[in-house]
């Protein structure tokens, strides 16, 4: 078996697979059919992350096209336990309308590509930002309505205690990402008191599903059948 792990291409640090790997957009869905086709490719698994909708998308409609068979390997949604604070919102422009004004110092720990939804918010709210890359262009936000953390998880609960406590954090803005690597800072919340603001996933169209590595093999295995 052969296989081909793709990159966006988004950020400037990646974690090498042990697979070849080439990066960069397709082009949208004929950009990806043509490159499914050129490099006869028979089986799609799409293991982007659970908020990058728009890569989903396309591989449905590209392997539906080419009637290709396509797995979505997906990690589960994080569940609120007792003592959690959530409030869920349906997307980033929900999450920037609920945010209350007695919320001042917010954590969003959203990344760079939605950061425009609380620019409106910007005189009344002072945020603090994590991003991978330092690189990555001008961020929307007015200079001094931010502070800016540089760093690629997985985060430890000792550290994202410290760093809600050091920016003294009442609010904090989070996609329902699922497993372990950016979970520490929902614990800590929880253990500090904290509320979150949880950004629901996006809906895509139902496909054929699983949750780990392992269940992406034994797929696999059970198409050469
Ligand atoms: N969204 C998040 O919160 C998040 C968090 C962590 C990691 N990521 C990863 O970062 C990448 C970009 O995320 P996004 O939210 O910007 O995605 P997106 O909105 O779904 O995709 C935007 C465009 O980026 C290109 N693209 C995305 N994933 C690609 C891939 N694996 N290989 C080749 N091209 C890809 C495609 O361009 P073309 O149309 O030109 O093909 C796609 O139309 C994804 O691979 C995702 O898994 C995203």
């Amino acid at each position: 078996m052969q296989a081909i792990y793709s990159y966006a291409g988004a950020t400037q640090t990646r974690r090498t697979p042990a697979l070849p790997v080439r990066v960069g957009g397709f082009g949208g869905v004929q950009g990806l059919v043509d490159y499914l086709s050129a490099h006869h490719i028979t089986h799609v698994i799409d293991a982007t992350h659970p908020f990058a909708a728009q890569m989903s998308a396309n591989a449905i409609a590209a392997c539906a096209r080419l009637n290709l068979p396509l797995l979505s390997m997906e990690r589960p949604a994080w569940q609120a336990r007792p003592g959690d604070q959530w409030q869920h919102v349906p997307d980033m422009a929900a999450a920037a309308k609920i945010l209350s004004p007695m919320l001042k110092r917010v954590f969003l720990a959203i990344g760079r590509k939605q950061l425009a939804a609380f620019v409106g918010l910007a005189d009344e709210h002072q945020f603090v930002l994590r991003v991978i890359d330092q690189e990555g262009g001008a961020l929307p936000l007015p200079a001094s309505s931010y502070e800016l953390i540089v760093a690629r998880g997985p985060f430890q609960l000792a550290d994202e205690l410290a760093l809600l406590g050091k920016y003294r954090i009442d609010c904090i803005v989070s996609k329902n990402a699922g497993g372990a690597d950016t979970y520490a800072k929902i614990e800590a919340a929880r253990q500090l008191g904290i509320a979150v603001i949880m950004v629901d996933r996006p809906v895509l169209e139902p496909r054929t599903q699983c949750q780990s590595p392992q269940q992406a093999m034994e797929w696999l295995d059970r198409q050469r059948c």
